[in-house]
C-alpha cells in the first residue's frame, strides 16, 4: 500500500501557487451540461474526483477534452441513461448530476453518492428541493428514481443550510419554466460561482442576503469560465506558513473567502503581508489560547478544522474547536495522540493542548482532511513520519508532494498501489 514518507522540521520557503477549487469545479463541470453548446472551464484541478465526474461524462457520451488545466465539455450528443454507474458511488458531487441533467433526461434512476465518511451524510435537503419544483421521488432497492413533472411550488425555503442543495437547486431551477425563489440558501463561495456561470451561461439570477430569485428558463449558451483557487489548499498552505514559512509567498488567494482563518491569524498575530491574492507569511511564535467553531460561510470552514488542529498543536496553550457542520469529523485525533499528541474530544469539542513535545509516527488517514492534518504534522516533527490514507488526499490536493519538495521540504511516496 502506497503512503507518505515524510521528513518533517524543515522549513518552507520559495512561491506556490494554489490550484483550482476542487468542490467548485466539481458543481461547474454538470453545470456545462445545462447547454448543448460548448463550455470551456480553464483552471480545473487534475485531482481524482474531477477525473471520476469526466468518467461519467464520458458514459454520457459527453465531448471532453481535458489538457493541462482546461476542460472542453459539449453536450449535444448526451444518451439518455440511468446514472447507475460505480462512479456515482465513489464521491459525494455526483449530486449535482440530479440536477443538471433532469430537465434533459425527464426522468432517470441514480445511486446515492459516496463521498469521505463524516457520520450520516443525508441527501434529503436535494430531495426536498427537487420535490419541491416538481420531481416525483422514489427510492427502491438502493437506486432513486426521479420524475419531471410540471406540478412545482414557485417557492422554497431551506428548512437548513446546505451548499450542495443550494447548487443542486439552482441547477434544476434554471430549466424550469416558472420564477423560482429560494430561501435561507448557503453563502459558501462555490454557490456564487455557480451563479456566476450560469449568469455568463444567459440564465437571468438575482439574489440579496434573503433570496436567490431565477428568472423563468431562458436558453442557455456555452461559455468559458475560470474556476477560484481553492480556499482549503489556500487554508493548508497558510497554516504551514505560519508554522514552518520563511518568506513563504503563496498566490492564487481570495481573502475575502477566507476572512475567517485571517482571523484567527491576527489573532496569533502571525507574521503575514496579503496583497492582490498574493500572501508572503513567516514562522511564528505564537503563545494565544485560541476558540474557533466551525460553521457555514462566512464561519470557519468545517473543512479546515482538522488542519486546524494540527496547526494548534504546534501554539503552546489550550485551545478549543467546536465542530459544528459534521457529526462525526474527528477521526484524525486518534491518529494525532500516536505522535504525542494530547486532544480530548467531548461531544463536537476538541480541547487541543499545544505545550506538549510531539514526535515522528506511523499515522493513517480516514478521510481527505484527515489525512492533510497528518500530513501537515508530519512536516511540523522532526524525524520521519508515515503517513497512510493517500488515496484519500488525492481527491482533494493537486500535486501536493510536488509543491513541497519545491518549497524544501521532504516527502515522498513509497510502496505500491493495492491490486
Ligand atoms: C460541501 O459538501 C463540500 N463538498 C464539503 O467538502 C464541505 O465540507 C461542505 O460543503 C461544507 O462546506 C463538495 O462540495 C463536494 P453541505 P456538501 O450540504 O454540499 C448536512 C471536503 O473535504 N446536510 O453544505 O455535501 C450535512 O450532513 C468536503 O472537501 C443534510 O443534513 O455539504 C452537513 O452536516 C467534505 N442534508 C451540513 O448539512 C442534506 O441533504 C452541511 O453540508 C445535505 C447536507
Amino acid at each position: 500500500m502506497r503512503s507518505f514518507c515524510i521528513e518533517g522540521g524543515h522549513t518552507l520557503s520559495g512561491e506556490v501557487t494554489i490550484s483550482g477549487s476542487k468542490n467548485a469545479a466539481l458543481a461547474l463541470i454538470p453545470c456545462s451540461l445545462l447547454t448543448k453548446d460548448k463550455v470551456v472551464l480553464r483552471g480545473v484541478p487534475r485531482i481524482k474526483d474531477i477525473f471520476q465526474q469526466i468518467e461519467i461524462l464520458k458514459k454520457l457520451n459527453v465531448d471532453v477534452k481535458f489538457v493541462d488545466h482546461t476542460l472542453t465539455i459539449k453536450s449535444n450528443k448526451l444518451i439518455k441513461c440511468d446514472l447507475t454507474f460505480e462512479e456515482m458511488k465513489h464521491f459525494r458531487a455526483s449530486y449535482y448530476f440530479y440536477g443538471a441533467l433532469l430537465w434533459r433526461l425527464k426522468d432517470m434512476k441514480v445511486v446515492p453518492p459516496g463521498g469521505c465518511k463524516l457520520g450520516t451524510r443525508p441527501i434529503d435537503l436535494h430531495l426536498f428541493a427537487l420535490k419541491e419544483m416538481g420531481v416525483n421521488i422514489s427510492f427502491c432497492d438502493g437506486i432513486y428514481e426521479f420524475k419531471a413533472t410540471e406540478t412545482l411550488n414557485n417557492y422554497l425555503r431551506f428548512p437548513r443550510i446546505s451548499m450542495g442543495a443550494t447548487i443542486n437547486a439552482l441547477l434544476y431551477a434554471v430549466s424550469l419554466n416558472k420564477t423560482i425563489t429560494i430561501e435561507n440558501y448557503s453563502k459558501e463561495p462555490e454557490v456564487f460561482e455557480v451563479i456566476k456561470m450560469l449568469q455568463m451561461m444567459g440564465a437571468k439570477i438575482s439574489y440579496n442576503e434573503d433570496v436567490i430569485l431565477i428568472d423563468e428558463r431562458h436558453q442557455l449558451k456555452g461559455t468559458t469560465f475560470n474556476v477560484i483557487g481553492d480556499r482549503i489548499e489556500a487554508g493548508t498552505f497558510i497554516l504551514l506558513g505560519a508554522s514552518l514559512g520563511k518568506d513563504l509567498t503563496i498566490h492564487h488567494i481570495e481573502k475575502k473567502h477566507l476572512e475567517s482563518l485571517f482571523d484567527i491569524l491576527d489573532e496569533l498575530n502571525v507574521d503575514y503581508q496579503y496583497e492582490k491574492e498574493t500572501m508572503r507569511i513567516n514562522k511564528t511564535k505564537s503563545i494565544k489560547p485560541v476558540t474557533v467553531e466551525t460553521g457555514p460561510y462566512p464561519s470557519f470552514p468545517s473543512d479546515l478544522q482538522p488542519l486546524l488542529t494540527s496547526y494548534l498543536l504546534t501554539v503552546p496553550r489550550i485551545h478549543l474547536i467546536k465542530e459544528m457542520i459534521y457529526e462525526d469529523r474527528f477521526s484524525h485525533l486518534a491518529e494525532l495522540e500516536k505522535c504525542g499528541a494530547v486532544i480530548k474530544r467531548i461531544n463536537h469539542n476538541i480541547i487541543i493542548n499545544g505545550d506538549n513535545e510531539l514526535h515522528h509516527a506511523k499515522m493513517e488517514g480516514k478521510d481527505l482532511r484527515a489525512t492533510a492534518s497528518l500530513v501537515f504534522i508530519a512536516l511540523n516533527i522532526n524525524g520521519i513520519s508515515e503517513v497512510k490514507g493517500i488515496e484519500y488526499f488525492e481527491r482533494g490536493y493537486e500535486d501536493f508532494v510536488e509543491k513541497i519538495l519545491k518549497l524544501g521540504g521532504k516527502m515522498s511516496i513509497v510502496g505500491d498501489d493495492v491490486k
